[in-house]
């Protein structure tokens, strides 16, 4: 049984938040909505490796230029702020399988100095970004938080080690945190031009480009999709709540989607069909994913997901408005 909870805070109380890797894709969707809410303060700190200033483009925060290696400049930050949401990390599994050495310090190490900071600032509360690549590959479904993690790449082993630092740190200096396993997050502001991109984001700069779309594998293959602004509406909510959980909280709302269909909805979107090109699976590729979300629905009952339809036409607007 896990323990959970929510301090009493006033809903309008005034708040200075902390967002790690503020510059991208998910903390500035985050940013946007912390800073829309009233009497709330926010600084991000990023070293700009993926994220951009442009992110934050009419955003009003703070923007810090450095690293989460930086403990001085990191403790100063947290010593200043109400609550943390550590998203700062190198979130690309290629590039942990070319750089393992350096991936796990940005990730676990820079983890770690988040929860020391936080302590040190008498016990900040703290939200933390793990990922569902700790579940691996195995064939059952839905995941659920009691399942074994099976790690299948240094990034998810790095992101089971950076929610299980903070899960550690809650039970053995009481310091408040919350570790989300974020689920296939889409929507603007997430870059398709990597050598190893997300899928939505993958298929769509083609669509828009009028080139053909490549799937790798039957297309058979599914994912539980999660709106970027949903994330951020939960993640707000639990800062603005105090929200603490001593065992991870999987942030996926159970929608299983396979590439053949989420192609489809594309279509609709776009209002016309799409060239597709089959390849052949890559190594490594996850077959399904899909969240149970039961202690999401209890922590967050009120927060539901946009339906994909929507979140791809606003990805889309996005996309045709650079
Ligand atoms: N996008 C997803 O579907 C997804 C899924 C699971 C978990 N996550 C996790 O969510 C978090 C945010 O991911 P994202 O998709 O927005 O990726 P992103 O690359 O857009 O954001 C990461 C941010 O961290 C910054 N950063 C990297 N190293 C840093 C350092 N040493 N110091 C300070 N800033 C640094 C980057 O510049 C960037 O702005 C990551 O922790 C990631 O592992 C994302």
């Amino acid at each position: 049984m896990s323990r959970v909870t929510t301090a009493s805070f006033p809903a309008d109380r005034p708040l200075a938040v902390l967002v790690t890797g503020g510059a991208g894709f998910i903390g500035s969707s985050l940013c946007r909505q912390l800073s829309a809410r009233p009497a709330t303060r926010v600084v991000v700190l990023d070293d700009f490796s993926t994220g951009t200033r442009e992110n934050l483009d009419g955003v009003d925060v703070t923007v810090v230029e450095g690293s989460v290696l930086d403990r001085e400049l990191l403790g100063g930050l947290v010593a200043e702020a109400d609550a943390v949401v550590h998203l700062a990390a190198i979130a690309s599994v290629q590039d942990s399988l070319d750089r393992p050495r350096e991936v796990h310090d940005v990730n676990v190490t820079g983890t770690v100095n988040v929860l020391e900071a936080a302590r040190a600032g008498g016990g900040v509360h703290t939200v933390v970004a793990s990922s569902s690549s700790v579940y691996g590959s195995s064939d059952a479904l839905p995941k659920h938080e009691g399942m074994r993690p099976r790690t299948e790449s240094p990034y998810g082993a790095t992101k089971l080690a950076a929610e299980t630092y903070a899960l550690t740190w809650q039970r053995s200096y009481g310091l408040p945190v919350l570790a989300f396993r974020f689920f296939n997050v889409f929507g603007p502001r997430q870059h398709g031009g990597t050598a190893y991109p997300a899928v939505v984001p993958a298929f769509l700069e083609r669509a828009v480009a009028g080139q053909p779309v490549i799937v790798y594998g039957t297309g058979e293959q599914s994912r539980d999709f999660t709106y970027v602004e949903s994330v951020g509406a939960i993640i707000a909510d639990a800062v603005v709540r105090g929200v603490t959980s001593d065992e991870p909280v999987d942030l996926g709302f159970g929608v299983r989607v396979s590439l053949l269909e989420l192609l489809a909805v594309m279509e609709e979107v776009l209002g016309h069909p799409l060239d597709v090109t089959f390849e052949p699976a890559r190594t490594g590729d996850i077959l399904h994913s899909q969240a149970a979300g039961e202690r999401l629905a209890q922590l967050f009952p009120g927060i539901e997901d946009l339906p994909l339809r929507e979140g791809l036409r606003s990805t889309v607007d996005w996309m045709r408005s650079r």
